[in-house]
């Protein structure tokens, strides 16, 4: 496959982290953007990208960005972009889109003016009126975002966040993406302590552990680019062992989950297994109000209740009341709460070193860090 521009939307707030995880993993040419980090490469980038990335949410080839203000500028700009080099005569190409705050804003008539604009495009170069669609599958994207045009094909197939540990979960579970962020945020250690007083389902431990250890989150899973025509196997195995050999399994992270529900512990034991983590994660029943830990030193990560999933909303802030007195101010301790709560920092009562506003899902939150 030839070098392609790729695009990884994220959540609102993580396009830093996003673009870090890029640099790190050595792409080229990032560009963080508002909700999307912009990378180039070939398909060994894009491979590395799928497989090891934490807090993005897919990864798509960037078939080209343009302006268009009327459906015939919207035609010609998907017409003019290179189809061939990635679509066989036998793909199927389904077409979505979303438009925002521009002069063309319904959906379906920019769906079916991009469909017929590829269709045109590639019955050109292949020679050919109909398309049986009967191979394999691109699904092709568009957003038309204050007039201007991003033209993509979705390479990731399920979301980044189906890393393939967690198919059962408890009420109201964090995002895998999102738990990634926040261990990032909270700076894991390879040697550390994390622990989550509130595991539900255990994404927070299950993401802090797989951070620690240095494990590529899509390392159990498949990519829909992976059964594209001309995909080459074995850059894909090659990016695998070399994700597998970049592994820390034997530093000295541990991490701790507690929950009310003893269902709730059981499925965090259970996941860690299916997660290949098992052996540094312990979860056990206790309410919040009885936490403590003989640790010296801990970095605690949660996401409390709140009000409006599973608990009524005064008993959500009594909950921020009781963290506060149970998260004891301790040398070598630090405290991240991810909530919606306005008033958090009063109820828990101290202000917060950081903070950071995250989306969960479409609930507006912020990160409370503490770190003193
Ligand atoms: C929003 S969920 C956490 C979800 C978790 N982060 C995940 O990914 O699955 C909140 C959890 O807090 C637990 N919980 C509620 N009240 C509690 C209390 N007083 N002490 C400890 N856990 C409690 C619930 O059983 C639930 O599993």
């Amino acid at each position: 496959m030839k070098k392609w521009r790729y695009c990884a939307p994220c959540l609102l707030g993580l396009e830093g982290l996003a673009a870090q995880e890029l640099r790190q993993m050595g792409a080229d040419g990032v560009e963080a953007q508002n909700g999307r980090v912009l990378f180039t490469g070939d398909e060994g980038a894009l491979a590395r990208a799928s497989l090891r990335l934490r807090c993005a949410e897919r990864v798509l080839v960037l078939l080209g960005e343009f302006e268009a203000r009327s459906f015939e500028e919207l035609f010609q700009g998907v017409r003019a972009l290179p189809w061939e080099d990635l679509l066989p005569v036998d793909a199927e190409f389904p077409v979505t889109g979303s438009c925002l705050n521009s002069q063309l804003h319904s959906v379906p008539d920019c769906q079916s003016i991009v469909k017929k604009a590829i269709v045109e495009r590639l019955g050109g170069r292949y020679h050919v009126s109909w398309f049986q669609e009967t191979g394999p599958l691109y699904r092709v994207r568009f957003r038309i975002l204050k007039d201007k045009v991003s033209v993509m094909v979705d390479a990731s197939g399920a979301g980044l966040h189906k890393r393939g540990y967690r198919p059962a979960s408890t009420q109201a579970p964090i995002k895998e993406t999102l738990a990634a962020a926040l261990a990032m945020l909270a700076r894991v250690r390879p040697d550390g302590h994390f622990i989550d007083p509130f595991c539900g389902s255990g994404t927070l431990l299950i993401e802090a552990a797989l951070l620690a250890k240095n494990m590529a989150p899509g390392l159990h899973r498949r990519f829909i680019a992976e059964s594209w025509a001309g995909s080459d196997k074995s850059v894909w195995q090659q990016e695998r062992q070399a994700a597998k050999a970049l592994e820390r399994p034997e530093e000295g992270f541990w991490a701790e989950g507690f929950d009310i529900d003893p269902g709730a512990v059981a499925l965090t034991l259970e996941n860690a297994r299916r997660a290949g983590v098992a052996g540094c994660i312990r979860a056990q029943v206790r309410d919040i109000a009885d936490f403590e830990s003989a640790s010296q030193y801990g970095c605690v990560v949660c996401n409390p209740p709140y009000g409006e999933r599973l608990l009524d909303a005064q008993a959500a802030r009594e909950l921020c009341r009781v963290m506060g007195r149970v998260f004891e101010r301790r040398r070598g301790w630090s405290y991240g709460v991810i909530t919606p709560e306005e008033d958090f920092e009063s109820l828990f009562g101290r202000r917060a070193d950081k903070r950071r506003k995250l989306y969960n899902g479409m609930i507006k939150c912020q990160f409370y860090q503490y770190f003193k």
